[in-house]
Order: structure tokens, then C-alpha cells, then sequence
């Protein structure tokens, strides 16, 4: 550990430590403090490596091969013995793939010459030249004061808690405990018909548990289009999850080896019993020792760290990024804006497009888009066309025994230009990658009718509803 340095990064996830890893490559002197403990061991990575969006995929991925094996062969002419899964052997392999990320990415701030200091990091104060930090070790809790050119604030965040569903990390648990179930729950209720409750809730309905979910909206995936939200509703219902909208969890609580969750819909209540129960309502920014007193920093009205475009707090070089700050709690968004945030420091100028950010939710089939919805495109006020592809007329898809959902392209009628790609498909979260990159080239939906997709892939479905968007789909 340095007295002094360039820059200072609070908090390790994937904002944190890639915004570290750059600044070592562009020579500065670099500190992360992360004091993530992850089964026992100090760990980087965040959120994302340790409980959030790799261990989630490794048992997804699991889930997936399982319920596959067991009901999907049969149409090959593939017939098996008695399928069976074994839950440990599963997370011991989740384990694997989160301690070999974790472990390299220590190996990388490493190389790039970053000191992780193991510990809690505070912003004592923000203002002027040198920006003092207290590190408190994790090791013997000492206290050091360092003091930094530049710091970066990226301290994400942990699941909202709600007072009619206290999780006591057995029973009732978060998303943190539902990645480690020893074994598979009978029944698995589920509050919150989110991105959490939709993944985690698919990963126990394939192993074989019955899944309630509630959620307290009157609709479910509001921030997709609704086309693609109606459609998802209806596949992820065929598939087994019991998603009940508009009904409110008013109690839950443990009893015996069952935890009785009350729900209230349509004014009527009513009790069921569960083995276990997932509290997934949505995450908040955790900026628990992150700031003293005197930091400086002004807080918005929600109390998250006030930020620009650029990530710039409102003193000079202090910064603030990732699940810390406004826009979606994404990895690939705290990536960029760390990044972003780093590169400026180094006088550089890049800019984040938040317009091109794309959502994914890994169910299966996968549900994906970047850019507008219709719904949005008409309240922006552009003349909106659009174009979609169902996958049943796909042949890649049908091959594949993958023939569901449907592919949709948003577009501004007068100029032609593509607004939004929205997608319900086998690898629909590499799909709108497509979307992405020509919405940056600022495409037309003409651009995409031109090309040449290759044949046979489930990318066809993109021409195929550019084509639709003007009416001239070939295979509808
Ligand atoms: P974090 O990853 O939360 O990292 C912040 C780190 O700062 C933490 O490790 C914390 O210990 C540390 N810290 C906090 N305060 C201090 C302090 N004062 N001193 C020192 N260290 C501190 N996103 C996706 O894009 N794709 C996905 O598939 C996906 N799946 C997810 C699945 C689940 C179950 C969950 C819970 C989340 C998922 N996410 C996913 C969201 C993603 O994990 C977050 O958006 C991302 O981790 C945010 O990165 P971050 O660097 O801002 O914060
Ligand atoms: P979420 O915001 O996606 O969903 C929470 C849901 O719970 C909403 O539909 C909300 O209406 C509902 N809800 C809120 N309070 C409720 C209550 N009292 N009773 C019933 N329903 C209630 O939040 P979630 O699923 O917890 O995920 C948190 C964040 O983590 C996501 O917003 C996302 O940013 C990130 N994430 C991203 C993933 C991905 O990119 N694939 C995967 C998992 C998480």
C-alpha cells in the first residue's frame, strides 16, 4: 500500500475492478479496496462474479442440460436411463466457475500493477487536490488514511428488503441464499416477477420444484415491448411458472420446516405453504461506510450519488459509477461507465451511449432488446413502424428444436432509421448484439434488408423482420 495515489477505486464488482485494470494500462497508480468475504476468502469480482450474474448462468446452464436430457431427447431418437441430478455436484461446479473468475481477476489487477487492498473503503473527504480515503483493513480492522488524486466510487449494491418477508437465510432467502438450495424445494415461492424471480424461478421449476411467483404490478416485464412481454408471459406460463400478477404478499412466515406466505388479489386473501421462498423485489445502491461526513458528495433526492453523463459527482475527480448510481443495475453498464470514468480522468473524452444498453434474461428461450419498445418509440412522438418474425418459420430454429418467440424491429417511419431491437429466441441476448451495432452505425431498416445473413441461422429472423417492416417478409 502507497501513501499517495493516482487513483483510488472503492469497491471491486465489475465496475470497480475493470475501471482499476484500465488505469493500471494507462500507467497511473492504482488502489482498489474491495472487502467483499466470499466463503470465507476475501474476494473481487462484486456482485456479479461472486452471487449475481455468472453463478446465476452456471446453474441455469445446469437447469437447462437437466430438463433437456429428461424430456427434449425423445423426439432425436435419443432414449436414456432414469435422469438424475445431483444438486451438490451442481453448485460444487458453480463454485468452480465463480472461484477460477474471481481468482483471475486478482491475477489481473496483479499484472496491471493494481494494489487491492482488502478492506473497507471510505471517502473521508472529496474536495481539493488530494482526496483522503480511510482503508480499514479486514484483516485486524486497523485504520490507514490514504490519499488520492482521483477516486472512484463503485460500491453497487444488495437486494431491497421488505418487512412483510424478512429473510433469515434459511426459509426465506434473497437471490445470495437461492444460489446455494442443497436441495430442490417441493414448492419454491417466489415474491417478485422480476429478472431475479424469472431466472432463479426457472432454474428450480426445470430441476423440478412447483413455483409460485407473485408479483404486486398488474403486468410483469414492464420494461419490455409489449408484444415481447405478452409472449414471454405466455411461454414462461407453458413452462410451468405459476406467475400470479397483481396479488400483493401481505405476511410470510416460517412455521415448522414450511414458510406461509398470505397474498392479497383482487381484495381477497388467501395462504399457501412453501418450502422455501425467494425475496427478489429489486436491488438498492449500498453506500454503507462508503462516504464520511465531510465527504462532499451530493446525494440525489433518492439518496444515490449525484452524478452527470460522464459519471462525474459534483467535485472534480471523484467519480461514481455502475449499480451506485441512476440507469439500469447492469454488469456491462458499470463496465462502460468505469471505463469511461478512468479514460477522462486520463483526459480522454468517451461517452457511454446510454440509449444502446441492452437488457438480457437468460430464461430459455432467451428474452432480449436494446432500444426503443414500440410503446416508447409513440411516446417519443416518431412516426413508428415496426417489423416482426415469428421462429416458427425459421428453419435454423426448427432444426434445433428451437422454433419458439419472434424477433421485432422498431423503426421511425419518416426516416427509416432503427430504434429498437426486441427478441424472443434461442440466444436472443446475442441476437440484439445486431440491433446494438446498427444502432449505433445509426442503420435504416433498408441497411438490414440489403444484407446478406447467412442461411440457415436464427439471424435470418432479423432480415426476415426487417423484410416484414415493409411488408416484403419472404417466409410469412
Ligand atoms: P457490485 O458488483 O455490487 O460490486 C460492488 C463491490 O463493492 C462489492 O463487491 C462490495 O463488496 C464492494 N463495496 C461496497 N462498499 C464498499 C466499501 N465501502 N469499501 C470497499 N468495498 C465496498 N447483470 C448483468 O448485466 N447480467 C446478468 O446476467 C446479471 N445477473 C444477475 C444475477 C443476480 C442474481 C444478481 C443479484 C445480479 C445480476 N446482475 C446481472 C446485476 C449485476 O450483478 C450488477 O449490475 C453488477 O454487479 C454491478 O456492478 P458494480 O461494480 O456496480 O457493483
Ligand atoms: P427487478 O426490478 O427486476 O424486479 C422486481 C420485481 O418485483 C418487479 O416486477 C416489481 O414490480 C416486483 N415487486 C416489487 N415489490 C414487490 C412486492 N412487495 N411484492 C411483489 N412484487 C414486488 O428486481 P430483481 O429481479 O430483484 O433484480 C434486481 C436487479 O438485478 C435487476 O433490476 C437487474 O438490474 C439485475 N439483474 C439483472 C439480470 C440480467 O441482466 N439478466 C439478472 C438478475 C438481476
Amino acid at each position: 500500500m502507497k501513501d499517495n495515489y493516482d487513483l483510488v477505486v472503492i469497491g471491486g464488482g465489475p465496475g470497480g475492478y475493470e475501471a482499476a485494470i484500465r488505469a493500471g494500462q494507462l500507467g497511473m497508480s492504482v488502489a482498489c479496496i474491495e472487502k467483499r468475504v466470499y466463503k470465507g476468502e476475501p474476494a473481487l469480482g462484486g456482485t456479479c462474479l461472486n452471487v449475481g450474474c455468472i453463478p446465476s448462468k452456471a446453474l441455469l446452464d445446469s437447469s437447462h442440460r437437466y430438463e433437456a436430457t429428461k424430456h427434449d431427447l425423445g423426439e432425436h431418437g435419443i432414449s436414456t436411463g432414469d435422469v438424475a441430478i445431483d444438486i451438490e455436484q451442481m453448485i460444487a461446479r458453480k463454485e468452480g466457475i465463480v472461484k477460477q473468475l474471481t481468482g483471475g481477476v486478482a491475477a489481473l489487477l496483479k499484472g496491471n500493477g493494481v494494489d487491492w487492498l482488502q478492506g473497507w473503503g471510505t471517502l473521508v473527504d472529496g474536495t481539493g487536490t488530494d482526496k483522503k480515503v480511510k482503508f480499514t483493513a479486514l484483516e485486524d480492522e486497523s485504520e490507514t488514511t490514504i490519499t488520492a488524486k482521483n477516486v472512484i466510487l463503485a460500491a453497487g449494491s444488495v437486494p431491497i428488503e421488505i418487512p412483510v418477508a424478512k429473510t433469515d437465510g434459511d426459509r426465506i432467502v434473497d437471490s445470495t441464499g437461492a444460489l446455494d438450495f442443497t436441495e430442490v424445494p417441493k414448492r419454491l415461492g417466489v415474491i417478485g416477477a422480476g429478472v431475479i424471480g424469472l431466472e432463479l424461478g426457472s432454474v428450480w421449476r426445470r430441476l423440478g420444484a412447483e413455483v409460485v411467483v407473485y408479483e404486486a404490478l398488474p403486468s410483469f416485464l414492464a420494461a419490455a415491448d409489449k408484444d415481447i412481454s405478452k409472449e414471454a408471459g405466455k411461454m414462461l406460463k407453458k413452462q410451468g411458472l405459476d406467475i400470479r400478477v397483481d396479488t400483493k404478499v401481505t405476511n410470510a412466515e416460517v412455521q415448522g420446516d414450511q414458510v406461509v406466505v398470505t397474498s392479497e388479489s383482487n381484495g381477497e386473501s388467501s395462504e399457501e405453504s412453501f418450502d422455501k421462498l425467494i425475496v427478489c423485489v429489486g436491488r438498492r445502491a449500498y453506500s454503507e461506510k462508503l462516504l464520511g461526513e465531510d465527504s462532499g458528495i451530493t446525494l440525489t433526492e433518492r439518496g444515490l450519488i449525484d452524478v452527470n453523463d460522464q459519471c462525474k459527482t459534483n467535485l472534480d475527480g471523484v467519480y461514481a459509477i455502475g449499480d451506485l448510481v441512476r440507469g439500469p443495475m447492469l454488469a456491462h453498464k458499470a463496465m462502460e461507465e468505469g471505463m469511461m470514468a478512468v479514460e477522462r480522468i486520463h483526459g480522454e473524452k468517451p461517452q457511454v451511449n446510454y440509449d444502446t444498453i441492452i437488457n438480457v434474461i437468460y430464461t430459455h428461450p432467451e428474452i432480449a432488446w436494446v432500444g426503443l419498445t414500440e410503446q416508447e418509440a409513440e411516446e417519443a412522438g416518431y412516426e413508428v413502424k415496426t417489423g416482426s418474425f415469428n421462429l416458427a418459420a425459421n428453419g435454423r430454429a426448427l432444426a434445433q428444436s428451437e422454433a419458439q418467440g419472434s424477433i421485432k424491429v422498431v423503426a421511425d417511419a419518416k426516416t427509416d432509421r432503427l430504434l429498437g431491437m426486441h427478441a424472443i429466441s434461442a440466444g436472443a441476448g446475442d441476437i440484439v448484439h445486431q440491433g446494438m451495432i446498427a444502432m449505433e452505425f445509426v442503420s435504416s431498416i433498408e441497411d438490414l434488408q440489403l444484407m446478406t445473413f447467412a442461411h440457415p441461422t436464427i439471424s435470418e429472423a432479423v432480415h426476415e423482420a426487417a423484410l416484414s417492416a415493409d411488408g416484403r417478409a419472404i417466409h410469412a
